[in-house]
Order: C-alpha cells, then structure tokens, then sequence
C-alpha cells in the first residue's frame, strides 16, 4: 500500500488550520498511520528539502519550515502519493483552484499550508527522516 508525508506548515498551524486539513484527509477515506507535531531541526530541514538545495529560493524554504511547529503525518492509501497533492493543490497560487487545499486557503509560493511528497522514492525518504520507528 502506498504511503505519502503531509506536513501542515507552520503558517497553517499559527492560522489555525490543523484540524481543517485533518478532517479533509479523513473526509477522503485516507488512513493516517502516524501523526506528530514538532519544531523541525535545521539538520532535517535540510535533509528534507535536499533535492532543492542550490535553488534561489532553497534559503527560504529552509528558513520558513524551521520558524514554528509544524503537523507531520504519513498517510496511507492507494495512489495516495497523487490523490495528496491533487488535494494540496498547484504550488502556484495562480494555478491552485478552489477546492484544493492551497486553492482555498493560500496566495503564497512560500508560505502555501502544506507539502506534499512527489513520487514514492521521495516519500520514503523523506517518511525515513521524519520517523524512525515506522513499520
Ligand atoms: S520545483 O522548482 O519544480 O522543484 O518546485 P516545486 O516542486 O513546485 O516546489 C518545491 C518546493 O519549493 C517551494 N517553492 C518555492 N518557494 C519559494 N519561492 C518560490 N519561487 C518557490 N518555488 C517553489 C514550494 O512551495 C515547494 O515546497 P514544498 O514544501 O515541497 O511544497
């Protein structure tokens, strides 16, 4: 069974949106297989965001997810990798529509609530980081 990392950015946890967000992905019918909330190091943080290093906005990417608590969650269901981010919406704010989760509550490339992995080799890595006692 496939599995994705959610993690409810921390502009999403100071604008209150925790509980929103884990009722669409139980609305969904996904199963959440482990959920915590945490400070991420700057160790993680850079581990997480490792295939983005170089790029100009990898800084702020770094900066941003290391500058309050974030919700992590691994969620589990078929094709759930793709079923996630068509419920987190487009990165840009132009092109996320309304009813996604960055469609309705996101006008920001940086800030945009929640990310999702992209492919299964990324999932499980970044899963690995965040989780070691995981079966
Ligand atoms: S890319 O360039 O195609 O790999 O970008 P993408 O996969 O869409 O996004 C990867 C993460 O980088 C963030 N991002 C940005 N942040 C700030 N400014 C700009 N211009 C920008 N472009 C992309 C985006 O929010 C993604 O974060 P995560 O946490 O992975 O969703």
């Amino acid at each position: 069974m496939e599995r994705t990392l959610l993690i409810i950015k921390p502009d999403a946890v100071e604008r209150k949106l925790i509980g929103e967000i884990i009722q669409r992905v139980e609305r969904k019918g996904l199963e959440i297989k482990a959920l915590k909330m945490e400070n991420i190091t700057l160790e993680k943080a850079q581990k997480h965001y490792e295939v983005h290093k170089g790029k100009d906005f990898y800084n702020s990417l770094i900066e941003f997810i290391t500058s309050g608590p974030v919700v992590l969650m691994v969620l589990e269901g078929y094709n759930c990798i793709s079923i996630v981010r068509g419920m987190a919406g487009s990165t840009s704010p132009i092109n996320a529509v309304p009813g996604t989760i960055r469609g309705d509550f996101s006008l920001d490339t940086l800030k945009n609530i929640v990310h999702t992995s992209d492919c299964i080799e990324s999932s499980e890595r970044e899963i690995k980081n965040f989780f070691k006692n995981i079966d």
